[in-house]
């Protein structure tokens, strides 16, 4: 059991006022997570957070993150909030499957309602741009330096012409996760819910979507379905799938910094974020030079085939 655990541990036995023992969950690749039971059969969830994560740029800060989790639970789509310490947080225990990917492409529907249960709320603390968040892990690895993958300088010009082609015809923020994979979503007993909000502030929607598109490897059918199960109509799907290759390109130096600068010490010491970096910057050239790609920044789809 991590120190960070245990300390945390003795403060949830004091709110509690009753002994808990602690299962740790793995599948999370950033903090540290556990399932805490009392003798009489309560169960809670303790996230421990790990300052490191927001200092090399890989979360928001914790306060941020903290309020913002507060109030995806005033929304039901959040787990509840029962007890903040510091740097810790003791959530309603959500029973139920976490999804995987060909379960997001089942889910489609449901998790598209989600969302926008999400962002219909009041807005976050704090905004969120994954060009900004671009810039800012270009920035930690040069700062760092950390080497960027073969040909990713080269890569930074079309994401200054997807950014362009989106200013172009922008769509008001909502309150956004910016997280979505498969690992974030519970199919809970009254349905599905989002957890873990290290990455969430305002944002265009159609990021959450292309980035709920990246991360569960949808084709570009899954994302159409995707689009019109949020908005009731395809208009978007251009931008749904730029904000896709975003995603793989933003989130390629997360695994990129997270391997160098967080290290196999951690909680997701067995997963190999290097070969994740590869892979998503695999998926974001691919789509660059896809030859649709032109049409997507001019706002339009494939022609039918
Ligand atoms: N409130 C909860 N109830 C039940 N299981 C949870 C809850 N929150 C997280 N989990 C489980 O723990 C895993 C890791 O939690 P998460 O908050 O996503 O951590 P990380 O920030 O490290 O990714 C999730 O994928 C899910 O399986
Ligand atoms: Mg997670």
């Amino acid at each position: 059991m991590p120190d960070a655990v245990s300390d945390a541990l003795d403060l949830v036995a004091a709110w509690a006022g009753r002994p808990v023992t602690a299962t740790t969950i793995k599948g999370g690749l950033s903090h540290r997570i556990a399932r805490v039971e009392t003798e009489d059969g309560d169960r809670w969830l303790l996230r421990v957070l790990d300052p490191r994560i927001a200092e090399v740029g890989l979360g928001i800060p914790l306060d941020q993150e903290i309020a913002n989790t507060v109030h995806a639970a005033s929304t039901g789509v959040g787990a509840q909030v029962l007890h903040i310490m510091p740097g810790a947080l003791v959530l309603e225990y959500i029973d139920g499957p976490t999804l995987d990917n060909p379960a997001v492409r089942d889910g489609i529907g449901e998790i598209a309602l989600t969302c926008r249960a999400l962002h219909q709320a009041p807005p976050f603390v704090n905004d969120f741009s994954i060009f900004r968040k671009l810039e800012q892990l270009v920035g930690v690895c040069r700062a760092n330096d950390l080497t960027l993958p073969h040909g990713y300088a080269e890569c930074l010009s079309y994401a200054r012409d997807i950014e362009a082609a989106l200013d172009a015809r922008p769509l008001p923020a909502v309150p956004c996760h910016n997280d979505l994979l498969a690992e974030n979503f519970i199919a809970g007993p009254s349905g599905i819910r989002i957890v873990d909000y290290q990455l969430s502030g305002n944002n265009d929607p159609r990021f959450e979507l292309g980035d709920l598109a990246a991360e569960a490897d949808f084709d570009p059918d899954d994302v159409a379905r995707l689009a019109h199960a949020y908005f009731g109509h395809g208009a978007h799907i251009p931008d749904v799938r730029l904000y896709l290759i975003m995603s793989n390109l933003t989130w390629t130096l997360w695994f990129v910094i997270h391997d160098k600068l967080v290290g196999a010490s951690h909680v997701g010491g067995a997963f190999d974020y290097s070969a994740e970096a590869a892979d998503k910057f695999a998926q974001a050239v691919r789509d660059i030079s896809a030859p649709d790609f032109g049409r997507l920044i001019d706002g339009r789809t494939s022609p039918p085939h």
